[in-house]
Order: structure tokens, then C-alpha cells, then sequence
């Protein structure tokens, strides 16, 4: 049987904290697609193209370099997640626990998946020791006042951090 896995997230913008969990999840599934929500709710400041295609670029240069085999893909979505997971075939979400804090939110969102597709099972993965505090809301606001997020982001996601705040 296929073992589909949805990563999704608002990748607003990509971290290596994402990049993390998609080089683990990636080792748990047959096919692990990650999923960049359109998220209008949450008023991204990258549209969902420019979000899906950083983070497309750097899942095919994780391919390239062989940290990621080619089972994984990317696609942007808009609606519900459970929806796009049962288009998907997708059987299980993939979600990434930083902190204490994460879980009210996560639990929440997992039982309410749950309930509108029960074909579906969120599995949690702690993030790694490094790349535990990372959260994209922090790396806006510390690009936004100029400070040096090249420990958070890929470089092209730097870049982008930096045109869009007007700092280059
Ligand atoms: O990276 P994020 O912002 O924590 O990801 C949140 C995301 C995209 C997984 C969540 O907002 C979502 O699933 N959005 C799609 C709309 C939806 O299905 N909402 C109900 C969730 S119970």
C-alpha cells in the first residue's frame, strides 16, 4: 500500500526548521508531499506562488545534493487541508512540535482533521535541538528590523526577506 504523507504549513517563509522536518519526514513515507496553504486567514507577506516556489527550490537542491530522494514533492493548496489530503491520498499529516506552547494549537487542529477526513492520522515529530525555536513569525520580525536571519532561512529566502522589507 502506498504510504502517502502531507506535510502542510504556511512556509511564510520557509525555515530550516521546515527544511528539517521534511528531510526526516521524507525517510517515513513512501511519497511525502508538502503542502503550502494558501492561509489567507493568516495574511502571509509572500504570495502562495512565491512561497511554493522557495520552497520548491530548495527541496530540489536538497534532491540534488542527495539529502532527499526524489519521493518528495511540493504543492500549494487553497481550502480545506483535509480536503487537499484526500485528493492527495494522503493517509498521514505530517506536523513539527517546537514547544509546549505548539500543542494547544496542534491538538486542536489535529482532532478537527480527524473528524472531517478519518481516513487521516497527524503524526507529530519534535523539531531538532537546533531548530527548535525557530518560528517564521520571529525570522519577519528580526528581518524587518534589519538583524541577520541567516541562521533561520536558506539564502534565497534571505534574499527575498530582504526585498521585501525594503533592506536592499
Ligand atoms: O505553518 P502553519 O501556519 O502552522 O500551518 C497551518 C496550516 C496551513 C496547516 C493550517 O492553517 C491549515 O490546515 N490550513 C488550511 C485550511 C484548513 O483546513 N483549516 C482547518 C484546520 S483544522
Amino acid at each position: 500500500m502506498a504510504n502517502i504523507a502531507l506535510y502542510p504549513g504556511t512556509f511564510d517563509p520557509l525555515t530550516f526548521g521546515h527544511l528539517d522536518m521534511v528531510i526526516r519526514a521524507s525517510t517515513l513515507c513512501s511519497k511525502l508531499i508538502v503542502g503550502v496553504a494558501e492561509n489567507p486567514g493568516k495574511h502571509p507577506l509572500f504570495s502562495l506562488e512565491k512561497r511554493r516556489k522557495l520552497v520548491e527550490s530548495e527541496v530540489n537542491e536538497m534532491k540534488a545534493k542527495g539529502i532527499i530522494s526524489e519521493n518528495v514533492e511540493v504543492q500549494s493548496f487553497k481550502g480545506l487541508l483535509t480536503e487537499f489530503a484526500k485528493l492527495a491520498d494522503a493517509s498521514m499529516l505530517i506536523r513539527g512540535l517546537r514547544a509546549v506552547s505548539d500543542f494547544e494549537y496542534e491538538f486542536q487542529m489535529a482532532s478537527a482533521n480527524k473528524r472531517l477526513n478519518q481516513n487521516l492520522e497527524t503524526v507529530f515529530l519534535t523539531a531538532s535541538e537546533k531548530q527548535h525555536f525557530v518560528a517564521s513569525r520571529l525570522v519577519k520580525e528580526i528581518a524587518r528590523f534589519g538583524g541577520d536571519v541567516s541562521s533561520f532561512v536558506p539564502k534565497i529566502v534571505e534574499k527575498e526577506l530582504m526585498i521585501a522589507f525594503g533592506k536592499k
